[in-house]
């Protein structure tokens, strides 16, 4: 059985749009691991975040990652704070074709500039607080093997070269 791809990297490196993308072309379905919560939780992320903090967002996450657990054929657009916990990253793993999509904070930042609903950058100047959170997780995201910098890329771009490697690994 084919396996699904699964999408990490920092908010505004695209994977939504990729992964709806991809979904469309390969035929599978599409999951977006934000509204999944959202829809269990009954509130937006803004809320979850200013009502129960953080932490209970993770846990959320969490769960979600490890519903995960058996579903094939899915593209799965994550949070990108999902690879703060390394039982996440290895479980995402176990669970698809796992693809990294990086940018630089000058792309983020162009891409994410009227964006009001991430809340961990909503407070304070939206440059700075990118590239701190960068700055604390690059590290987690370089530790993925497959990783595609976005910048100057349309979606569809990305998702040519995330196809072609899916391909050739299931050719
Ligand atoms: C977060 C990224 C968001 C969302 C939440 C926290 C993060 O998802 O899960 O606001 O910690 O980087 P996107 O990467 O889809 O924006």
């Amino acid at each position: 059985m084919k396996q699904g791809i699964i999408l990490v990297g920092f908010m505004g490196t695209g994977k939504t749009s990729v992964g709806k993308i991809l979904a469309k072309r390969l035929g599978m379905r599409f999951i977006d691991m934000d509204d999944l919560i959202v829809e269990r939780a009954g509130k937006s992320i803004p809320e979850i975040f200013e009502q129960d903090g953080e932490s209970v967002f993770r846990e959320w996450e969490r769960n979600v990652v490890l519903d995960l657990e058996g579903c094939h054929d899915f593209i799965v657009a994550t949070g990108g704070g999902v690879v703060l916990n390394p039982d996440n990253v290895r479980d995402l793993s176990r669970h698809g074709f796992l693809v990294c999509l990086t940018a630089t904070p000058k792309t983020i930042l162009e891409r994410l500039r009227n964006d009001t609903g991430r809340p961990l950058l909503a407070k304070g100047d939206k440059e700075d607080r990118i590239r701190s959170l960068l700055a604390t997780r690059q590290h987690l995201y370089n530790a993925i093997p497959r990783c595609i910098k976005t910048d100057g890329l349309s979606a569809h771009a990305v998702a040519d070269q995330i196809q072609a490697s899916y391909e050739h690994k299931h050719s």
